[in-house]
């Protein structure tokens, strides 16, 4: 005789944060630098955008580099070196093949580990995160280390002042662990959203198999980063309000409920409008994007990062993660942050 199924199934296990860790290259690039060869002028970068200077990799140093760091950071602060699968979300991987992942697991001493990049731009981490979490979810992993990084000044027109005024390099991390979705630290539920058809808004033209370096020489231009600045603007604003309003009304949370919006750091223009349209004060705004500018797929966990160590995360606070970027993508996530045992 078959044992029959039990009526309420075991709930799915939740991923639950338990360490974060970042890492910026040494080499910090004002505003006032860059004014002296482009046509801008500190006021317009910090008036239009909120960023005072962004850090820059020097020749010789690549994304593993700075992943492996924020990683070694993220790993200590979790209390323990192991982990099952490292996720890399990264615009700039060292290579185009093979993927960064394995290479960057392999320097943290986690060789054997599942290990692959997330490419998604700037919301490149919330798809890894929550990659980490289904991991988890499925019983794939026990522990996750997922890492956004970007040496995203390798992709820049050292002349376009539209975008190299813009863009820094950094990396920040988190560990994810198994656990149960009432716990502090739980992630989810995650909201997570495309749209391909504007992907010509956000774009490295040539070096895919569409406009290859091979053949034809392309034009200089089509080798680096271009972004419709206003159009990107309008659409980051808009998906990631919808985006944050899906997930707090599946969470059940109300905007008042929000300790903290922790969003992609493309503008705090951008940051301060999502937060008007979800009915968030701004003063609940965490932003870092004055120190660092925009880095792409590394700027939410080096805000959480930077948030967390200088004591604006505390243990019980109630935090929003947004996200928008190339593709066009976009998603969002909750978590009560965890005690200091935990992250
Ligand atoms: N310094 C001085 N003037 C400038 C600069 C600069 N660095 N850049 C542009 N301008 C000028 C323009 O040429 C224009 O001059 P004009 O009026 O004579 O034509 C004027 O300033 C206004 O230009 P806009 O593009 O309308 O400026 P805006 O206020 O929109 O700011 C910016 C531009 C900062 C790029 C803004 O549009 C923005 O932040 N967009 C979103 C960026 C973003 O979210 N990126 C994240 C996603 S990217 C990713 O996924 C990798």
């Amino acid at each position: 005789m078959s044992t029959p199924l039990p009526s309420h199934p075991p709930p799915p296990r939740a991923a639950v944060l338990t360490g974060v860790g970042s890492c910026l290259p040494p080499t910090a690039v004002t505003n006032d630098e860059l004014a002296e060869r482009l046509d801008s002028s500190d006021a317009w970068i910090r008036s239009r955008t909120g960023i005072r200077r962004r850090y820059v990799a020097s020749p010789g140093t690549a994304t593993s580099d700075l992943a492996v760091g924020a990683g070694a950071k993220a790993l200590k602060s979790s209390g323990t070196p192991d982990v099952d699968a490292v996720l890399l979300a990264t615009t700039t991987p060292d290579r185009p093949c093979p993927a960064t992942a394995p290479a960057v697991a392999a320097r943290l001493g986690l060789t054997g580990a599942a290990a692959y990049d997330v490419s998604a731009v700037c919301t490149g981490f919330l798809y890894a995160l929550a990659s980490g979490a289904g991991l988890i979810a499925a019983g794939a992993a026990d522990r996750v280390l997922v890492i956004g990084a970007e040496t995203f000044s390798t992709l820049l027109d050292p002349d376009d002042r539209s975008t190299a005024v813009i863009f820094g390099d950094g990396a920040g991390a988190v560990v994810l662990r198994a656990g149960d979705a009432a716990e502090p630290g739980a992630l989810g539920p995650f909201d997570l959203g495309s749209d391909g058809g504007r992907e010509e808004l956000i774009t490295v033209a040539a070096g895919g198999s569409r406009q290859r370096l091979s053949g034809v020489p392309p034009a200089t231009r089509d080798q680096y980063f271009a972004m419709e600045g206003k159009e990107v603007f309008r659409h980051a604003v808009r998906r990631m309000s919808a985006s944050a309003r899906s997930v707090l009304g599946r969470a059940g949370w109300r905007a008042e409920d929000v300790d903290h919006l922790v969003g992609h750091q493309a503008n705090l223009r951008i940051t301060h409008h999502v937060a008007d349209a979800v009915g968030i004060p701004r003063r609940r705004c965490f932003s870092n994007i004055a120190e660092v500018g925009n880095t792409a797929a590394a700027s939410i966990p080096l805000a959480l990062d930077q948030a967390h160590a200088d004591g604006v995360l505390t243990p019980g606070g109630r935090v929003l993660l947004t996200a928008f970027g190339g593709g066009l993508t976009w998603g969002s996530t909750v978590l009560t942050w965890p005690g200091p045992d935990r992250a």
